[in-house]
């Protein structure tokens, strides 16, 4: 038990004699040649200065000139540096420095590791042996940089692009007794018709080297002949009769294809044209990047032509696809491409989607309302809008009448519920509309309104409405009592629409 307050006593005094010394870098990579400064600090005075720089012990007096300099702000702040010039390969290690210690006679060290950097060996791509690979086929790599110091990095590509999917966790490996380092990384790629062509790059950096390293390998990548359309016919446009005729049709295939157009009971296989020169299939041609134009040349575009199916087949030795192709005299409709929407109008050529139909259904209701509105408004002369005080409280409604020249009006469109302000137009009654009572009340363009409309208590906007069909509307013109402060004039009714919902009858007659 007692060995344990000794061990933390030792530990304790190996922390604090450590401590003492504090050494600026821990770590640096230079190149042979470069320079380095190293710095060590103590908080007390010192009377010299030492600095082990590879096998050589330097003594450091400040303003001495050499390969190892003294640095630093003077031994009597307790720093003692050094500028390492002219750094040389077998200084690669560590550098320490050496101090008076404090009270004692164990002088104190600092220690930092300075990496020498050395360039690596060459660089090993390795890659499967076969000069093609099909499509779908899971290509593996591995990329070696051999004894650098340090490691070397290595970052992959297909041509520009960095390869960041399916880059294995680098292996980093030295012989031993050796502090050189070797870098090792893996990459798969499950191969598709665009990587054929394409060049795959394992690329090394490294301190030492002034520009990166690269070792690389083309990919050959073959597949069948696909189709570029899901279509199985394919349709040629804008025809004209007794005019030549060109049926192209574009596919993609690695290696080249083979076609062969059948017309009737005649075989074309291209490049071949028939007896009397009239019809003549062309040998693909290769548009890059494994897409080939197969064209069928109708030298005299017939009736019976149009009429007609072509059939082609493209083959290569990994597969065919085949494809039946007509003519047509029309142009190519314009809206053929989006098949993003649901829903496309096309009107003289302008394509419409869901969403833009949709915003601007919305927008020719808006502009219905809003004219609807206006219009009201106008035809009856009554401009004071009382939406902003909207009162839905159906127990004030009762008995009590409108102000000539008052029109309550309520848009209808989902208005906040508010509770009654009864104070901002003096007990007048105000009423609510929805877009029902608005529609009668434009039936009575001269009258003063009086309407009761009675609303379920929720006051959304929607759910009136539905609930309004339900229910049953009644509308009476009735001789209004005035208000005093405003007489109505002489020719003036009132409508009363009363809206009536049964389980609220009794509250709203109060
Ligand atoms: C360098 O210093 C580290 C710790 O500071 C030590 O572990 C290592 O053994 C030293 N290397 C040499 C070659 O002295
Ligand atoms: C990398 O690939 C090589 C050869 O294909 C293989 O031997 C090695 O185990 C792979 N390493 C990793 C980490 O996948
Ligand atoms: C035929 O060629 C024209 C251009 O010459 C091209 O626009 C069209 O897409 C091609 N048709 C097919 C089906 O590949
Ligand atoms: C295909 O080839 C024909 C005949 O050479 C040419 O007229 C046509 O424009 C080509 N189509 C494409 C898409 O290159």
């Amino acid at each position: 038990m007692a060995a344990l307050p000794a061990f933390f006593g030792l530990l304790m005094a190996a922390i604090v004699t450590a401590q003492h010394v504090e050494i600026t870098p821990l770590k640096a990579v230079r190149r042979v040649g470069d320079e380095l400064t190293v710095l060590c600090k103590v908080p007390y005075r010192i009377d010299s200065c030492r600095m082990t720089v590879g096998p050589t012990s330097y003594r450091l007096i400040p303003n001495n000139q050499g390969d190892v300099v003294y640095a630093g702000q003077g031994l009597e702040v307790g720093e003692c540096g050094a500028n390492i010039k002219h750094i040389k390969e077998e200084w690669n290690g560590n550098i320490s420095c050496v101090l008076p210690p404090k009270s004692g006679s164990i002088e104190v060290t600092g220690t930092m590791q300075l990496l020498v950097a050395r360039p690596p060996g060459d660089i090993q791509l390795l890659t499967p042996p076969q000069s093609s690979f099909k499509e779908g086929d899971i290509f593996m790599a591995q990329c070696i940089v051999p004894n650098g110091r340090p490691a070397a990095k290595i970052t992959w590509f297909l041509d520009d692009e960095q390869v960041l999917v399916g880059t294995h966790q680098p292996i980093i490996t030295s012989e031993p007794g050796s502090d050189l380092q070797t870098i090792s990384q893996n990459v798969s790629r499950a191969l598709v018709a665009d990587d054929s062509g394409r060049r795959l790059i394992c690329r090394a950096e490294h301190e030492s080297l002034d520009k990166p390293k690269e070792a690389s390998r083309q990919l050959l990548v073959h597949y069948p002949p696909k189709r570029l359309d899901d279509s199985s016919t394919i349709t040629i446009f804008g025809l004209k009769l007794s005019a030549e005729g060109l049926l192209n049709v574009t596919v993609r295939s690695n290696p080249r294809p083979h076609a062969e157009w059948t017309i009737g009971d005649l075989k074309l296989v291209a490049p071949q044209k028939n007896e009397d020169a009239s019809i003549e299939a062309l040998e693909p041609i290769h548009l890059g990047g494994g897409y080939y134009n197969v064209t069928l040349l109708l030298s005299r575009v017939a009736k019976e032509d149009v009429d007609r199916t072509y059939y082609l087949t493209v083959a290569n030795d990994l597969g065919r696809e085949d494809f039946s192709v007509r003519l047509s005299t029309m142009d190519e409709p314009a809206a053929r491409k989006a098949k993003s929407s649901f829903l496309i109008i096309d009107i003289y050529g302008v394509e419409l989607d869901t969403g833009a139909i949709v915003g601007i259904v919305v927008a020719v209701l808006v502009l219905l309302i809003g004219i609807f509105l206006i219009v009201f408004a106008k035809a009856t002369d009554r401009w004071c809008f009382a939406g902003a005080n909207g009162v839905r409280d159906h127990t004030k409604s009762s008995g009590e009448s409108t102000p000539a020249g008052d029109v309550l009006l309520e848009s209808g469109m989902a208005q906040p519920s508010r509770t009654d302000t009864e104070s901002a137009v003096g007990g007048r009654e105000r009423s609510r509309l929805g877009a029902l009572g608005a529609r009668m009340r434009a039936a009575l363009p001269r009258a003063r309104d009086r309407v009761q409309a009675t609303e379920p208590r929720t006051e959304a906007d929607d759910k009136v409405l539905s609930e309004e069909k339900k229910g049953v509307v009644y509308a009476e013109l009735q001789l209004g009592e005035q208000t005093a402060e405003k007489p109505p004039p002489p020719s003036t009714e009132y409508a009363e629409i009363v809206y009536t919902e049964q389980n609220q009858q009794k509250e709203s007659k109060e």
